[in-house]
């Protein structure tokens, strides 16, 4: 039996063990949830894109029980940017990441301001602020595959990275996507790095 057959299995064994999630769609900067009542809050790529990331913050900690741990990714003024291009002098051949990372970099200036790539954020501070105590950054990687451009190019409207490409002019939308399905097939693996900062609401 694949993995592939045995998927769905798998996912009725889980859905059995597991208590039902219930999902619910809200402003991150005003929750319509009780104070005090979460044991983890967890934020993926949403705090640097928000209007005022400090006010997203303030609701994570209101919502946790002391003692409860908020943690989030996205962008921080304290995260390396050493993996940019250009940045490192020993890397010869640009990676499918950087080259990616170049051309959001090149096409953000035809953005509106404030446009959808969101503001650069310094996590300890935000935390900080918040009150949030035991402050940790630990950092993930992933690896993706792509075994053509025309994937890379679905996968990018698939997620944040479309809000970015929806904002840009016409003209420079389609000049973004030539650019994209021109990449060169060297490198077919996409590695991207995350901070994970975390901190806890005292008590
Ligand atoms: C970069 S995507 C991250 C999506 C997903 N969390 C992930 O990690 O793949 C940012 C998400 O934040 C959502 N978002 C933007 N403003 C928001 C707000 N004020 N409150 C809640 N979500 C918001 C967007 O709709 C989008 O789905």
């Amino acid at each position: 039996m694949t993995a592939v057959d045995a998927a769905p299995a798998m996912i009725e064994r889980l859905a059995a063990d597991c208590p039902a999630a219930v999902t619910h769609v809200m402003n991150a900067q005003a929750l319509r949830l009780p104070s005090d009542c979460f044991d983890l809050v967890a934020s993926s790529f949403v705090i640097h894109i928000l209007d005022d990331p400090a006010a997203g913050v303030a609701e994570a900690y209101r919502v946790l029980v002391p003692g409860g741990r908020f943690a989030f990714t996205g962008s921080s003024a304290r995260q390396s940017n050493s993996h940019r291009p250009g940045k490192n002098p020993t890397i010869q051949t640009p990676s499918l990441g950087g080259l990616l990372d170049a051309l959001f970099e090149e096409f953000a200036a035809y953005l509106h301001p404030n446009g959808s790539m969101g503001q650069v954020v310094d996590a300890a501070d935000l935390l900080e602020e918040a009150g949030f105590v035991d402050l940790h950054k630990d950092r993930a990687e992933v690896a993706i595959a792509f075994p053509d451009n025309a994937m890379l190019w679905r996968w990018a409207l698939s997620h944040g990275y479309r809000a970015f490409i929806e904002d840009l002019p016409e003209d420079r939308r389609r000049e973004f996507h030539h650019r994209v399905m021109e990449l060169p097939a060297d490198d077919r693996v996409l590695r991207r790095t995350t901070g994970i900062w975390s901190g806890r609401k005292p008590g």
